[in-house]
């Protein structure tokens, strides 16, 4: 077993310590080789997605990410910035299928800013197709338009194969779960979306148990926060998918609690928190390691099959909240505040193994 590790910018470093700290407390350390990505890329190699690390991440079996990006990198020429890097590596390796679970912890249930009543017991899983969309349509670019005007372009494509692929993931998702999928598009306007909700309806010929809707991604955001348990599998495009999976973090608290999967059609997956890399409080030991080290039982349920380490780790993390242990971003009165570092190791003492 090979885990790429990549830390990234940022809180990566610090975030990723405390997974790798799990790893350590699973016996599996051996199986972890690191590898620098975004702007440690490029500090190192002059690239964000080095050829070692993407050689390093083909080879391995599965990839843990910590996050990429920083403010010192903004004036880069884009093709050398830390975001390039992070959806070059999703491309290269086909990584279609992102999986952003939001989850609530009864534990966390204040933490929420909307009432308790709405979000308690909340899971939905979110489907954000990862490969496509506006993020990689061509044409794409900053030029000089016929009327000597600077104009900024980007191309919404998808293509019926990335749709059909993508829908089959979110409806085998949807059979394990409560049988109910949502497609969220914008096909009143947009045709890429129109032919999106046309092989949705197709694909879901072949899943006559799962109950299909769809829904407008302007309505979607509204009824993520009016009503969030009407949803169990969401399945969207790239870039609605990124917009929505934010806002659903905080349905449950904090974006510090969000693990993600990305996998591609054999299942083999790169592991990341759905936060960033908050450059603002990097290095200062606040950074929430929660979703990473959620986002490594992820990979033990995806990637290598194994529920009961994720159930080993999930269950670790739950009893560390549940005792009352909280980073800044969910601590609320009467819990207890800890670091980074610390919050790490009180999960590590409470891994049964
Ligand atoms: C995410 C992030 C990335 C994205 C950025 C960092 C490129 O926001 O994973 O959601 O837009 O996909
Ligand atoms: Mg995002």
């Amino acid at each position: 077993m090979k885990i790429a590790v990549l830390p990234g910018d940022g809180i990566g470093p610090e975030i990723i310590n405390q997974a790798v700290k799990v790893l350590k407390a699973i016996n599996l350390e051996d199986c972890v080789e690191y590898a620098p990505i975004g702007g440690a890329g490029f500090d190192e190699f002059n690239d964000p997605l080095p050829k070692s690390t993407l050689d390093l991440a083909i080879s391995a079996d599965a990839i843990l990410l910590g996050a990429v990006g920083d403010w010192k990198y903004d004036k880069l020429p884009r093709d050398m910035r830390p975001e390039r890097g992070l959806l070059r590596i999703r491309k290269s390796l086909n990584l279609f299928a992102n999986l952003r679970p939001a989850i609530m912890f009864s534990e966390l249930i204040h933490a929420s800013t909307l009432k308790s009543e709405f979000v308690s017991d909340l899971d939905i899983m979110i489907i954000r197709e990862l490969t496509g969309d506006i993020y990689f349509g061509e044409p794409r670019g900053i030029s000089k338009n016929k009327k000597n005007e600077r104009e900024g372009l980007n191309t919404m494509r998808y293509s019926e194969p990335e749709i059909i692929r993508i829908a089959h993931v979110a409806f085998k998702t949807a059979l394990k779960r409560s049988k109910k999928l949502c497609s969220v598009d914008k096909a009143n306007v947009l045709e890429a979306t129109e032919l999106w909700r046309e092989v949705v309806i197709q694909i879901g010929k072949e899943y006559p148990e799962v109950e299909l809707s769809h829904m407008y991604v302007d309505n979607a955001a509204m009824q993520l926060v009016k009503n969030p348990k009407q949803f169990d599998v969401i399945v969207t495009g790239n870039i609605f998918g990124d917009i929505l999976s934010d806002q659903a973090s905080m349905l449950t608290g904090s974006i510090g609690m969000l693990p993600s999967a990305s996998l591609d059609a054999k299942n083999k997956g790169m592991y990341e928190p759905s936060h960033g890399s908050a450059p603002d409080i990097a290095g200062q030991d606040k950074a929430n390691p929660l979703a990473t080290i959620l986002s490594l039982a992820m990979m033990f349920k995806y990637t290598f099959n194994d529920q009961n380490k994720f159930n080993l780790i999930e269950n670790a993390v739950k009893k560390t909240l549940n005792d009352g242990f909280r980073t800044e971003d969910i601590f609320s009165k009467g819990t207890n505040l800890v670091g980074c570092e610390e919050m790490g190791n009180k999960v590590i003492e409470r891994l049964e193994v």
